[in-house]
């Protein structure tokens, strides 16, 4: 029997009852589905799930999204890429070196963002399975920007209702310095444009559409954008919308990117081993018109 418990007032429950490696029937789907509208992140425990299980338990819940490894060729990748390999080792399965290439683009995990939203069909859920987890950390969390978004005055809500902003993996990166992007990297990676404030397809709640990868707003000065789009980062991730997810073996933790923002926390990556395997669904379409080519 599928059981629910919230894990804090706004986001994240743990799901029980659910055998990932096993096919899911449509109940059980709907019964995720509907956990997900509700709680934006579920974690379910003690999923010890192949890649092939992993990937038949996401595309229940649509379309997959492919080539997520931002900043690594296809010759480096340690995994198929269905996969978005969010481990600390290199194609060799050893643990990647300080100036790893593939390590400084995913060092853009520890600031806050949605996966794939400078993509112009931006993700869906994504599906974490903690393969090898050390006890150590890190933490991941989970900022619930449909609470975010509720809290902002009439005034503010007023004002960003139609605004539109540019995503991409140049701007994420750029924050913390990493610029190394090769031209066709640099062309893959253009602007797209997605608006700040979504509303759910289902539960027809509205959320704040922001991450790390926002580079501007269509139609403002770029510094007043920025120093805006930060003060909505630091609005949307105060201790009361988040849920911090202190990591068990095994864990299978999916997360709605429509609806929340998320980070790693730093840890010993250098010398400790952590495993985890990403698969994303795509969302349903666009959710702003691209600029005309
Ligand atoms: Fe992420």
């Amino acid at each position: 029997m599928i059981e629910i418990q919230p894990l804090t007032p706004h986001i994240g429950a743990r799901l029980t009852g659910i055998d990932a490696r096993k096919p899911l029937s449509a109940s059980d789907v709907a019964a995720i589905d509907a956990g997900m509208d509700k709680y934006a992140v579920l974690v379910l425990p003690g999923q010890d799930i192949t890649d092939s299980q992993q990937l038949a338990f996401s595309r229940n819940f649509g379309p997959l999204e492919e080539g997520a490894n931002s900043g690594a060729r296809d010759s480096e990748l340690r995994l198929p890429v269905v996969f978005a390999d969010v481990s600390n080792l290199d194609k060799d399965g050893r643990i990647a070196e300080r100036n790893n290439k593939k390590r400084m683009a995913a060092l853009g995990n520890r600031l806050w963002h949605t996966d794939a939203s400078f993509r112009v069909i931006p993700a869906k859920y994504s599906i974490l399975s903690g393969r090898i987890v050390p006890s150590e950390g890190p933490d991941t969390e989970f900022a619930d920007m449909r609470a975010a978004y509720d809290a902002l005055d009439a005034r503010t809500k007023a004002e960003i209702e139609d605004l539109v902003c540019e995503h991409s993996l140049i701007y994420s990166r750029g924050q913390l310095g990493f610029t190394e992007f090769l031209p066709d990297e640099r062309v893959a990676m253009q602007p797209v444009r997605q608006r700040l404030v979504r509303t759910h397809p289902v539960t027809r709640r509205k959320s704040l559409f922001l991450a790390s990868h926002i580079g501007t707003i269509v139609g403002w000065p770029r510094p007043e954008a920025m120093a805006f789009i930060r003060d909505l980062i630091e609005h949307a991730t105060q201790p009361q919308f988040v849920y911090v997810h202190k990591w068990t073996p095994l864990d299978l933790v999916i997360w709605d990117n429509r609806t929340t923002m998320h980070r790693v926390r730093r840890f010993d990556d250098l010398n400790i081993v952590r495993d985890v395997r990403r698969t994303t669904t795509k969302s349903d379409g666009p959710t702003a018109a691209q600029e005309a080519a």
